[in-house]
């Protein structure tokens, strides 16, 4: 048997009839961009994110782009990211002209580590960007000490934490600003581009709306350069569907995850940690090994489906070697991407197929460790 890594056929056809209709009323409304149904989605997501307001525009990576213009961040400033991240959270910080500034991340949450940030911080530093990195909250509580310590704003890289909670309370308005995706493999995602900035600041949200409409409140008044990042309206509508699927969505993953978990109990396998006061939401379900290649190699053969976030630091990438980052200087996120594995993650993932993962996984294991079944 072969498992994907991920099956959004599989999702569409459970839900099929009320994404077909939700389709339908926008042809037949004609409202394609933005509209009554991006308007009720900005209501919706940002209620069930917790925070006051929801700014739809057209991918995650505007979301962070357009909350850090809506402070002011620009030239002369720097950014406090990880470099252990999808590019985008670091490219959305070069978009604004400031500087990306890296710290490590702590190397069981895969996370941005608290303790390291404040030797990063100078005179020009404006704002962190932690990442709720596989669907696990950075850990808020020290992040936004430090924050309120030296002045600087959280925005919360929550692409693929949609519904994780920290502390009991959902990401999205723990920080300054949160950026949601909705990319389609993401835990909410549309079919198309889409992405949301959250906030509990009227300011930055009337910001942040001017900004992704052309810096205009009202038709033709531009008051600031803005852009063309509009949600649109086919989005807005099939994300209100597919929202109220989401915490179903969220356990069935938690429950896969347990299953994993389960299975590899006593083999050997590095699985994922999970902090004890977080609620995780697995948009990914990643293992470590240091045989990784060829771990990769025998799952191919099999047909199960594998992936890699991410195979390379973006400190060690090209596109930002002008930041004059060396191999060394971020080890844990070195090493992180070098050895996790992602494994079949989604709600409609089965026990078996997991039984099937599992088994070729902990045969790896074995070999490796050079134990005899
Ligand atoms: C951590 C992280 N940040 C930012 C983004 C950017 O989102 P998008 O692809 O919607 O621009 C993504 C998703 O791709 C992501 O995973």
């Amino acid at each position: 048997m072969s498992v994907p890594f991920v099956d959004l056929k599989a999702q569409y056809q459970a839900i099929k009839p009320e994404v077909d209709a939700a389709i339908q009323h926008i042809l037949d409304s004609t409202q394609f961009v933005l509209g009554a149904e991006v308007a009720e989605l900005e209501r919706e997501f940002s209620d069930y994110s917790q925070a006051a307001f929801g700014i739809g525009v057209n991918n995650g990576t505007n979301a962070l782009y357009l909350a850090l213009l809506s402070a002011g961040i620009g030239p002369g400033d720097e950014v406090i990211t990880v470099p252990f991240t999808f590019v985008a959270s670091v490219s959305a910080i070069w978009y604004s002209g400031a500087r990306p500034v890296f710290v490590d991340i702590d190397p069981r949450t895969f996370t941005m580590d608290p303790a390291l940030i404040e030797a990063a911080i100078t005179a020009r530093t404006k704002a962190i960007i932690p990442v709720h990195l596989y669907g696990q909250p950075a850990d808020m509580d020290p992040i936004m000490e430090i924050a309120k310590k030296h002045g600087l704003l959280v925005l919360e890289d929550a692409c693929q934490a949609h519904g994780a909670e920290y502390n009991g309370v959902r990401v999205g308005g723990i920080g300054d600003w949160a950026a949601f995706s909705f990319y389609p493999g993401k835990n909410l995602g549309a079919y198309g581009e889409g992405g949301m900035t959250t906030t509990n600041n009227a300011e930055y949200a009337r910001k942040i709306r001017m900004l992704r409409d052309w810096g205009a409140e009202k038709k033709y008044q531009h008051e600031l350069k803005g852009f063309n990042m509009r949600l649109e309206g086919m989005q807005g509508a099939i994300l209100r569907v597919k929202l109220k699927h989401l915490d179903k969505w969220t356990q069935a993953r938690a429950d896969a995850a347990g299953r994993y978990n389960a299975l590899f109990a006593g083999s050997g396998v590095q699985t994922p940690y999970a902090a004890p006061n977080v609620r995780h939401v697995y948009h990914i379900y990643a293992i470590r090994t240091p045989e990784r290649q060829k771990w990769i190699d025998a799952l191919n053969a099999k047909g199960i489906g594998n992936g890699i976030h991410y195979p390379h630091p973006v400190h060690l990438l090209p596109a930002f070697e002008d930041l004059g980052y060396k191999k060394g200087q971020f080890p844990h996120s070195e090493k992180a991407a070098a050895e996790t594995l992602s494994l079949p993650m989604f709600p409609e993932l089965k026990a078996d197929q997991q039984a099937e993962v599992a088994a070729a996984v902990i045969e790896l294991q074995r070999a490796g460790a050079g134990v005899s079944r």
